[in-house]
Parts: structure tokens; C-alpha cells; sequence
């Protein structure tokens, strides 16, 4: 099974021997190859980091260092920016009032997906630049709940309500600069950001200050296996979508995960096995508190034995945390080598939507720790 690059388990054993497991350990090298390779598309003018991917000082201090602005989708996230050289993107959904008045108080750019700022808080937005968000009705993704275009998805702005957003914006004296659009996340099909340019065009047309085009996250990453991104298809769609548009764009994307994932691990201590009904239940320090993803999506992190790495398979485990509800359940029916109790395991590709989804839940804690190369 490939596993990241970086992957070494003694080092990872050292860690532990430092820090109380679990925790999450984050790679700075391998992230300045994902910002690397993302700095190979030529036709994106400007990259915002989502960092509810992973929210970690040091993970943004890192990306900021290449150049990357910062997506925020909350007041926190906004101030997680501070003393970083990192412009903000604003791109909330359902957010209170007082946020958009933070975001431009700290010189974010601001996107809205609904009417209801326009209407409710013109005051907020008289002389301002805004960015619109759109379903454009086509959601994607490697889950439903993370499809966020089509269908019921609560973000958004319908493309009937366009001349309502523009009749409000003018009303309150606000300029709409751009345009944005995020179908979904976990996405292999590399037409689809020119898919997103092309079809916000249209709406553009009665728009004449729109320049800006945020087509969203969403690239995919292969956990392990599996589909692999084509970033250079993905660049040769959007050059020709560009040179089709009808007037000079920029294009920006607000990736997340591509840029975290592959460098974030979570490093757990077995605690207990049992043997019930034809089933070997191996039990670790973290479970859905820690890493949500499995229980949520169904997602499949590789799980590697860093006390026995490379020992051959001594059978197939179902891996579960200690947390007292049966959906805590991190891999169903993988191959492990043998285990005791107190040894270490690592999920692996976890560096994305890991610690910023864990909870506290049977006030257990999970730690990050953050490995500057
Ligand atoms: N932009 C917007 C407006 C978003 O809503 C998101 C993610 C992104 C960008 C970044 O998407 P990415 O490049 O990371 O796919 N918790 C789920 C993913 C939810 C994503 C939510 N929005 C998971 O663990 O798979």
C-alpha cells in the first residue's frame, strides 16, 4: 500500500515516546510539495488555503510562506490569519452578522451565498467589493455530505437570484468584483474547475465589475490507492475555458485538502483486543473523537503498524476507538500485523479534515504535533 513519502516509523515511534498519543503528526516538507505542485497550474492566478482542512499555526504559517492566501469561513478562522502575510478570503454560509463586519475590518474579501446579508444589513456593505457564491445545480464529491452544489445544498445562490443579488448590491452601494462557485470535495475529474469557469460566464455578462472567478476546492487526493488528480489536465482545461471567456478573468481556487492531507498522520496506542463472534476487534486510544471521517463518510485511511512495520499480515482487524457508540469503528476489515497492547498504529493520509473535525466526545483529547522538516 503507497504511503506518504515521508512515512518513517521510527521516527514516528521517537515521537510517541515524547507526546501522549493519540495525535496527529504533520510533515512541513511534504507541505511545501503540495504547495509546489499546486504552483505548477499556470492559468490560476491566486490560491486561498481552506483551512478548515487543517487549522493547525504551524500548517498555516507554512502555507502562507508560499505565497497561498487564506480561505476562513468564521471569525476564528479570520483571526487565525493574524501576523500571517496571507490576504483573506471571507467564504462563510449562514454566518451571523458581526462576522462579515470582522472580515472587512480585517481587509478580507468577502463572499456572499444568499440574499439575506444584501437585504437585511445594506449598511455593512455600502462601498464594498463582494464575491457572489453559486449552485450551479451539479454537486460532486466522494461523499454526499460533502456534495455542496444540486440537490437540497444549503450554499449558495440560485442563478434566478442574480438580478436580485445585483438590484440589492446596487441598493447598498456594494460592487460585485467576482464570482465563486464549490461544487463539492474529493473531486478526480480534471475538467471540472473549467466546467465551473464556463458556467459562471453567463452570469457574469450582466455583471460588468466581475473579474474575479473563485471555482472552489474540492481536488482530489488519493488516499493510498486509487485515482490520482491529472493537475496538468486540469491546467489545459482552464487555459482553453480562459481563452473562450469573453473578457480577461482571474481565476482563484480555494483548495484544502490537497495541500494537508498527505502530510498529516494520527499516531494511536492499542489498548485492548477482543475476539467476538468470528471477529478480532483491535481497540486504540482514539476513535470518532479523534478522526470523524470513517464514521461520517465511510472514509478508508490506511492503518500501518509502527511498532511491527513491514511484519506480514497476521490476519484481518476491525479497528475501533474507545468511544461508547458503534459508529466508532476507523477501518473494517484490513489486514494488520500482529498486535499487543501498547502498540503503535498510524492512520495514515489524515493530515486533512482530521483534528479540525475531532471532538471532545467521553472528554477525550487528541493532540497535534507539527515536524518542521
Ligand atoms: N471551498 C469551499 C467553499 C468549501 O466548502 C470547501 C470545503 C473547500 C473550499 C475545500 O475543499 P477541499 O479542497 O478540502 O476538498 N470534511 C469533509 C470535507 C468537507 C469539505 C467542506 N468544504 C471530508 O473530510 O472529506
Amino acid at each position: 500500500m503507497p504511503m506518504p513519502p515521508w512515512f518513517h516509523a521510527p521516527a514516528l515511534v521517537a515521537l510517541a515516546d515524547a507526546h501522549p498519543t493519540p495525535f496527529y503528526a504533520y510533515h512541513g516538507p511534504t507541505l511545501d510539495a503540495a504547495a509546489a505542485q499546486l504552483r505548477t497550474l499556470r492559468s490560476v492566478d491566486r490560491i486561498f488555503y481552506a483551512q478548515k482542512a487543517n487549522g493547525h499555526a504551524q500548517v498555516l504559517a507554512r502555507l502562507a510562506g508560499h505565497g497561498l492566501g487564506l480561505e476562513c469561513v468564521s471569525a476564528g478562522e479570520l483571526a487565525a490569519g493574524d501576523g500571517l502575510d496571507a490576504p483573506l478570503l471571507f467564504t462563510p454560509n449562514f454566518a451571523p452578522r458581526a462576522e462579515y463586519a470582522e472580515a472587512f475590518a480585517r481587509g478580507s474579501h468577502v463572499t456572499l451565498d444568499g440574499l439575506h446579508p444584501l437585504a437585511r444589513w445594506p449598511e455593512l456593505f455600502r462601498g464594498r467589493d463582494v464575491l457572489l457564491r453559486f449552485d450551479l445545480g451539479v454537486g460532486r464529491g466522494h461523499h454526499r455530505h460533502v456534495r455542496t452544489s444540486g440537490g437540497d445544498a444549503k450554499f449558495g445562490l440560485a442563478p434566478e437570484d442574480l438580478p436580485a443579488a445585483r438590484d440589492l448590491a446596487a441598493a447598498a452601494g456594494a460592487r460585485i468584483v467576482g464570482l465563486h462557485t464549490h461544487s463539492g470535495s474529493g473531486i478526480f475529474d480534471a475538467g471540472t474547475w473549467a466546467e465551473h469557469l464556463d458556467a459562471l460566464q453567463p452570469l457574469a455578462e450582466a455583471l460588468p465589475d466581475v473579474r474575479i472567478f473563485n471555482l472552489g476546492g474540492g481536488l482530489g487526493v488519493p488516499y493510498g490507492r486509487g485515482h490520482v488528480l491529472d493537475l496538468a489536465a486540469v491546467d489545459a482545461a482552464l487555459a482553453q475555458a480562459r481563452a473562450r471567456a469573453p473578457r480577461a478573468v482571474e481565476v482563484w481556487l480555494e483548495p484544502g485538502r490537497f495541500l494537508v492531507c498527505e502530510a498529516g498522520v494520527l499516531v494511536l496506542r492499542v489498548t485492548q483486543i477482543k475476539d467476538k463472534h468470528g471477529r478480532r476487534f483491535v481497540g486504540v486510544d482514539g476513535g470518532m473523537n479523534a478522526l470523524i471521517r470513517p464514521a461520517l463518510y465511510g472514509a478508508r485511511h490506511p492503518v500501518v503498524s509502527l511498532t511491527r512495520p513491514g511484519a506480514p499480515s497476521a490476519g484481518r482487524v476491525t479497528l475501533v476507538g474507545p468511544c461508547c457508540e458503534s459508529a466508532d469503528v476507523l477501518a473494517r476489515n484490513i489486514a494488520l500485523p500482529e498486535v499487543e497492547e501498547g502498540d503503535l498504529l498510524a492512520l495514515t493520509h489524515a493530515g486533512a479534515y482530521g483534528f479540525t473535525m475531532a471532538s471532545r466526545y467521553n472528554l477525550r483529547e487528541v493532540g497535534e504535533v507539527f515536524i518542521p522538516g
